[in-house]
């Protein structure tokens, strides 16, 4: 028992709930946007209510003690030592993405990412004037996992590629990439003289007790110097709405270019995802670890449920975030999402990942609720099975 109550949730339909609005007034329970069903953790909460109490809510700058938290969390849970001077705070990480294409390079250069991935990693590009280049990932059956198509990107790269953007842990793949995956990234990056986006916003949902998220920017100097790390309190604490996240730039002048990139369109954070911010960093460890306890349980009970649906498939376990990719080919649906949607359960497009055929669902809620969710997957999978079946 951690002491934490992860096994209920306050009604969020009338909220303002992104999750919760998209089905309102229809019997659909929401697994697909990445936030969770969760109170987050009581220091949060206090830090908050201090905030509201003081009733002057002008614009907000990170006074330094905040700055001092995050450079603290960044060395003592990922060993990265960055200077003080290399933190941007940026309400949202996505605008972020948007202002890395935007500091490098000219319209009508590429930006390459592998696919499936969050779907801001191929809208970003093109609503910047780039294009995109998708690489699929590929499936290793000997290890059982998805991995760098080393190959494919070499023979998809071209002189116009100036950026990669990297998604570390991997959403929806849930993969937390190995040192040595990611020095390949690196050298790749290296050779082809491209500057890496590396979106580390789940990095401390890491669920597998046998993998360790290895931040882009500990891979040494150079490496370092042709990224932008990114990083929020937002899915670990289930803080998103409160909007603060902060990007690492390592290299003044891409810094530099990233801040004008940005100027006037995305740089107010709000003073409430400060206090979040400070407060999940110096005293948020406990109800981290409880939570992530907790998701890894309710993953237990989705690898379960699914290994015994016929016609779904989770290729390999994520082993971070709460958000699992099942595979729904076999079962032929025109329109998978539209089809669990009608079934009582909202759950991600694989279309706007780059992957039909798939669908992400969030598993970050009460176990309860999830085998609810569950249930209907199960009832539409099973449904369409028997339709298979008589259409012969
Ligand atoms: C990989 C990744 N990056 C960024 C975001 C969103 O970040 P923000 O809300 O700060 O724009 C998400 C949300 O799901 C995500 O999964």
């Amino acid at each position: 028992m951690s002491g934490f109550d992860f096994d209920s949730c306050p009604e969020r339909r009338g909220t303002d709930s992104t999750k919760w609005a998209r089905f309102a007034g229809r019997d659909v329970l929401p697994a697909w946007v990445a936030d969770m069903d969760f109170v987050s953790a009581p220091e949060i909460m206090e830090a908050l209510r201090e905030r509201a109490g003081h009733g002057v809510f002008g614009y907000a700058t990170a006074r330094r003690q905040v700055l001092e938290v995050v450079v603290d969390y960044l060395a003592r849970r990922h060993g990265w030592c960055v200077e003080p001077d290399w933190v941007v705070f940026t309400p949202a990480l996505v605008p972020c993405l948007h202002g890395v294409i935007r500091a490098v390079g000219a319209a009508g250069d590429a930006v390459l990412t592998t696919v499936p991935v969050y779907p801001p990693f191929l809208s970003a590009p093109v609503l910047s004037g780039r294009s995109v280049v998708r690489v699929p990932m590929a499936w290793e059956a000997l290890r059982g996992e998805w991995v760098f198509d080393f190959d494919a990107l070499e023979a998809a790269v071209t002189p116009l590629a100036r950026v990669l953007l990297l998604c570390n842990p991997h959403n929806p793949l849930g993969r937390v990439f190995s040192r040595a995956e990611l020095e390949a990234v690196a050298a790749f990056a290296q050779r082809h003289d491209l500057v890496v986006c590396a979106d580390e916003i789940h990095c401390d949902l890491v669920l597998d007790e046998g993998a360790r998220h290895v931040a882009f920017g500990t891979l040494g100097e150079d490496v370092a110097r042709r990224s932008v790390s990114l990083f929020a309190a937002s899915k670990t604490f289930n803080v998103a709405g409160l909007l603060c996240g902060y990007a690492v730039i390592p290299d003044a002048g891409l810094r530099g270019r990233f801040r004008k990139a940005l100027a006037g369109v995305a740089n107010e954070v709000n003073i409430f995802g400060f206090a979040a911010l400070e407060a999940a960093y110096r005293y948020g460890e406990p109800w981290r670890r409880a939570c992530v306890e907790y998701l890894r349980g309710n993953l237990d009970v989705v690898m379960g449920a699914v290994a015994s649906m016929e016609g779904v498939r989770i290729a390999q376990r994520p082993q971070a975030t709460y958000l699992a990719w099942l595979d729904v080919r076999a079962l032929g649906f025109e329109d998978p999402c539209a089809a669990f949607e009608a079934g009582g359960v909202g759950l991600g497009d694989g279309v706007d990942f780059g992957a039909p055929g798939f669908v992400r669902l969030n598993f970050g809620c009460p176990r309860g609720r999830l085998g609810e969710i569950l249930g209907r997957v199960r009832e539409v999978a099973s449904c369409q099975r028997a339709e298979n079946v008589a259409r012969g």
